[in-house]
């Protein structure tokens, strides 16, 4: 359990505490019901639940790479998806997943391939940002403004800071306003723009680990 709050701002009388904890492989069902749901940007969501469900049980088991968890009112409310060695990741998809994915959503896999290769080529080379990569993340509707984003990316900083390592980066939708807010909130600073998928504006956005959030966070800052 890497924490739990029952303060303002988190829960409350009616909402119950929320909790965020690492997520294992039997998490990756409900990890990819609320990415498919709520996020739509990338590509990845027009993949599938299917595919989705293989990549997170596969972020929750490749070593470098992990999952987080909130809980709140006795279910999933949210996640977070972070990696310190995103070519590992992609590799250990390719090897060990590849061919049961790639039947999963055949037609849909080969009209997003100029995607993935774009995504998978991203960050290659020396000259890409330094330390872990946050991936996704995404909570309920019902349970947004509550500062359970906010857990999540201090969580997603705390298991870097565990793993010794001293930044963080995230690529996000330029358009993607209330993800900036946040990512800034935690400590984050755009730092790119950036085009990932062509025709789709995207900022970089990076902080040092432990980062500088703002103070007033929400609980557990
Ligand atoms: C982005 C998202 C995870 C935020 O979750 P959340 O639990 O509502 O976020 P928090 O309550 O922790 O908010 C943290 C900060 O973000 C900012 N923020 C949150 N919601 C906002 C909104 N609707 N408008 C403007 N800023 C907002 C605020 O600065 C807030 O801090 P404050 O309340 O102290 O001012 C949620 O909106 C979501 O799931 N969106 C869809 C998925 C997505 O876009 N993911 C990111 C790309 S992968």
């Amino acid at each position: 359990m890497l924490g739990s709050g029952d303060g303002p701002g988190v829960g409350g009388p009616d909402a119950g505490p929320v909790s965020v904890r690492v997520g294992m492989v039997g998490d990756a069902s409900a990890a990819a019901l609320l990415h498919g749901q709520l996020i739509s940007e990338g590509f990845l969501s027009s993949l599938g639940s299917r595919f989705l469900r293989r990549l997170y049980r596969r972020i929750a088991c490749a070593s470098g790479s992990f999952l987080l968890i909130a809980e709140g009112g006795g279910s999933t409310i949210g996640f977070i998806a972070g990696s310190v060695d995103v070519g590992h990741l992609y590799r250990s998809f390719l090897l060990r997943d590849g061919v049961a994915a790639g039947l999963s959503a055949p037609v849909r896999l080969v009209s997003a391939l100029p995607r993935v290769l774009e995504t998978l080529n991203h960050g290659r080379g020396g000259d890409g940002p330094a330390g872990g990569e946050l991936l996704a993340v995404a909570v309920d509707p019902s349970w947004r403004g509550r500062h359970v984003g906010g857990r999540l990316v201090e969580g997603f900083l705390g298991e870097l800071e565990r793993r010794d390592l001293h930044a963080a980066h995230v690529v996000v939708g330029a358009d993607n306003a209330t993800a900036i807010a946040m990512y800034r909130r935690s400590g984050f600073s755009p730092t790119r723009s950036l085009e990932m998928h062509r025709g789709t504006r995207s900022v970089l956005m990076e902080t040092v680990v432990p980062s500088r959030a703002m103070p007033d966070a929400g609980p557990g800052s």
